[in-house]
């Protein structure tokens, strides 16, 4: 691959950018400075240096955000702050998006990929991607609203949500497991049982978890860690 693309790619900066970190004389192709974008070079074998740090190719990325409230779950918007714009400096934006979507006041867990693949299949329906939420709510959860959201409600224009798990935290505090991502799911099935969800945090996506990561900060992980089952 050309070595300009191969440097975008391992998230050095952009064409140009990259353009000027040549003619700088700041790039090492096995030991020699090169300052030519065209040149080519193979991602696998050789060393490539920008400065003294070694470039490391990979082609899918994966990164998990602990989402803050106040950003909508979009790779850009013209009125509103995306989640696209907190990620920090190092991480490499080409080609990332979120996968699913977190509603501008939800907090928790996202995650970032530019494997489109893997991507679809975390969404699929027909793979039952589990996910957890930390609901807040505003009127205690009775016994009776257990059982319902946990055989299933009726949500939006009729649909009947799968039988969810419930696991009771206070009584006004419940961690809802769903394999489903509808519209507003989750304030949608609290609605259904005359309730209002007033806090709303993702701590669990298949087997992903925050393990501590605190809220806004971002994690680089690796494909093998993300099980879909
Ligand atoms: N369900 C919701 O209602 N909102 C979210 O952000 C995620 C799930």
């Amino acid at each position: 691959m050309r070595l300009d693309k191969y440097l975008v790619e391992c998230g050095v900066g952009s064409r140009s950018e990259i353009k000027q970190i040549l003619l700088k004389k700041l790039i090492r192709v096995n030991g020699k400075i090169t300052i030519s974008s065209k040149e080519h070079v193979d991602e696998f074998k050789d060393e490539i240096y920008f400065m003294e740090k070694k470039m490391e190719y990979k082609e899918f990325r994966y990164y998990i955000m602990n989402k803050p409230s106040g950003y909508i779950t979009a790779t850009e918007d013209k009125k509103e702050k995306t989640v696209m714009e907190i990620l920090p400096e190092w991480v490499v934006k080409k080609d990332l998006s979120p996968v699913g979507r977190l509603d501008k006041d939800t907090e928790g867990l996202l995650l970032f990929t530019n494997d489109g693949k893997l991507s679809h299949e975390l969404l699929s329906p027909k793979k039952h991607v589990e996910k957890i939420y930390e609901v807040h709510l505003e009127n205690e959860i009775s016994n009776e609203s257990i059982e319902k959201l946990e055989s299933g409600v009726i949500i939006l224009d009729g649909y009947l949500t799968k039988p969810a798990k419930v696991e009771k935290i206070s009584d006004l505090v419940i961690n809802l497991v769903i394999s489903e991502g509808k519209f507003h799911q989750v304030k949608e099935m609290l609605k259904a049982v005359n309730n209002k969800v007033i806090y709303l945090k993702r701590i669990k996506f298949g087997n992903l978890e925050l393990n501590g990561l605190k809220i806004g900060e971002v994690i680089e992980i690796n494909k093998e860690n993300i099980n879909i089952k």
